[in-house]
C-alpha cells in the first residue's frame, strides 16, 4: 500500500537537538502554543504519564510520556525521563531523557532523539508563553524573582529573554549557594543590565518580585504565607510541589491540563484534596488564549504546568524534522532487520 513503508531510523544527538532550537526561542513558543490549542481542541491523545519508582533510590524517579499529536505534523511517541537529583553534587545534570517518535501509518518507531535539552526547552516555552498571556492585562512585570536555580531556571530566562523581556532586577534564591553563584556567573553573560540580588530567604525574594518563577526539586511545600503575594504577583510554579494549598485558594489558578496537573501531590493536587472541590481552579492556559477565562489585574496569579507528553512531541518533530532538512540525520541502516513475513 503506498505510504506504508518501513521508514527509515535515525538517532539524534544532543549537540544536533541543541544546534537545531538554540536562538530559535520565538519560533519554539509559537509552536508550543499552537499545541496547547490544539490540545485544547481535542485534537491529542495525552494519557497519564507513568511514574516508575525505586524504594532503594527513594528521591530518584523515571518516568514515562505517551502521547499522539494530530494536526498538520501529526506524530506519536513517547519520552522516558530520569530525574536523580543526587547526579546534580556529581556534577552531572539531573535529568536525562530519550524521545522515541512514531510513524502515523505503520507505527515504527523512526527517530530517537536525546531529550533532556527538548524537555527543557518545551518546559521554558511554555513558562514564557504563559507569562506572556497570563500577564497582558497588568503591567508588564520587570523584577523577576527565581526561586531554584537550576538548569530549568536557566532554560526559563533564555525564553524569557529570547522572547522579548528584560528584567530591572532579578531575585535568586537557592538552598545552595553553589546553585546560585553559577546562575549568577549566568546572568552576567546573558543579561549584563540587571541587577542581580541573591535573597537568604524565599519571603524577600517573592516580596521583591512581580514575575516568580518557581523551579526547585522540593517534593512538599515550603511556602506558606499568602500575606508573601500581598502584591499580586504573577507566578510561574514550573516544579509544581513548592506553594501551599492556602497560596492557591488565594490565587487565580490556571494550569496545562486540569486531570493531569490534579495527581501526583502537585499542590493543585493538594489544594483539591484539602477543599474536595476544584473550585479553586480558574482554567487552563488554553482556556485564556482563547478569551474563555479572563486574568484580573489585581490578583496573585499561579500557573502550574504539570508538563504535557504532546509539547515533547511537538519539539522533538520540529527538531527531526530541521536536521532532516539540513541533510545531517544520521540513520541507522539496519535497524529494522526482519521485514519478510515468512522469512
Ligand atoms: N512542569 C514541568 O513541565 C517540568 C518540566 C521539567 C522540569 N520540571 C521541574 O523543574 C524542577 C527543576 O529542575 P532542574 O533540572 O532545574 O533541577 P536542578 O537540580 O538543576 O535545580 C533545582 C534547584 O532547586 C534547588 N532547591 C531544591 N529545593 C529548594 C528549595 N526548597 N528552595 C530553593 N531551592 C531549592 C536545588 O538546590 C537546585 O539548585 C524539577 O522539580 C523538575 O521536576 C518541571
Amino acid at each position: 500500500m503506498a505510504g506504508f513503508e518501513t521508514p527509515p531510523f535515525s538517532v539524534i544527538s544532543g549537540a544536533q537537538v541543541r544546534g537545531a532550537l538554540q536562538g530559535r526561542e520565538k519560533e519554539i513558543v509559537d509552536l508550543v502554543e499552537a499545541t496547547y490549542r490544539l490540545h485544547g481542541a481535542g485534537d491529542t491523545i495525552n494519557p497519564p504519564s507513568y511514574f516508575l519508582r525505586f524504594p532503594d533510590r527513594p528521591t530518584s524517579r523515571i518516568i514515562a510520556l505517551p502521547a499522539s499529536l494530530g494536526g498538520t505534523g501529526r506524530v506519536d511517541g513517547l519520552k522516558w525521563i530520569s530525574s536523580f537529583p543526587e547526579n546534580v553534587a556529581a556534577g552531572i545534570p539531573r535529568a536525562s531523557a530519550v524521545l522515541i517518535l512514531n510513524d502515523h501509518d505503520t507505527g515504527y518507531p523512526f527517530a530517537v532523539l536525546e531529550s533532556s535539552i527538548i524537555s527543557a526547552t518545551r518546559t521554558a516555552a511554555s513558562a514564557a508563553l504563559a507569562a506572556d498571556w497570563l500577564s497582558r492585562d497588568r503591567p508588564r512585570p520587570v523584577r523577576l524573582g527565581l526561586v531554584g536555580t537550576g538548569l530549568i531556571a536557566r532554560y526559563v530566562h533564555t525564553f524569557l529573554a529570547g522572547t522579548g523581556w528584560s528584567f530591572d532586577t532579578i531575585g535568586l534564591h537557592d538552598l545552595s549557594p553553589d546553585s546560585v553563584d553559577g546562575f549568577r556567573s549566568y546572568l552576567a553573560r546573558a543579561e549584563p543590565s540587571a541587577k542581580v540580588t541573591a535573597h537568604d530567604d524565599p519571603e524577600s525574594l517573592i516580596r521583591a518580585s512581580d514575575l516568580i518563577v518557581f523551579a526547585t526539586i522540593s517534593g512538599t511545600p515550603h511556602v506558606h504565607d499568602p500575606a508573601w503575594f500581598d502584591h499580586a504577583p504573577l507566578v510561574l510554579h514550573v516544579s509544581l510541589r513548592d506553594l501551599a494549598p492556602e497560596i492557591l485558594l488565594d490565587a487565580v489558578n490556571i494550569v496545562d491540563d486540569v486531570e493531569h496537573c490534579l495527581k501526583a501531590d502537585t499542590s493543585p493536587h493538594l489544594a483539591e484534596q484539602l477543599t474536595g472541590n476544584r473550585d479553586f481552579l480558574d482554567g487552563t492556559l488554553d482556556d485564556v488564549m482563547c478569551g474563555r477565562v479572563g486574568v484580573p489585574a489585581d490578583r496573585t496569579v499561579v500557573f502550574s504546568p504539570f508538563g504535557l507528553g504532546v509539547l515533547d512531541l511537538a519539539v522533538g518533530k520540529f527538531v527531526h524534522d530541521e536536521v532532516g532538512r539540513s541533510g545531517d540525520l544520521h540513520v541507522v541502516e539496519d535497524f529494522f532487520h526482519e521485514q519478510r513475513r515468512h522469512g
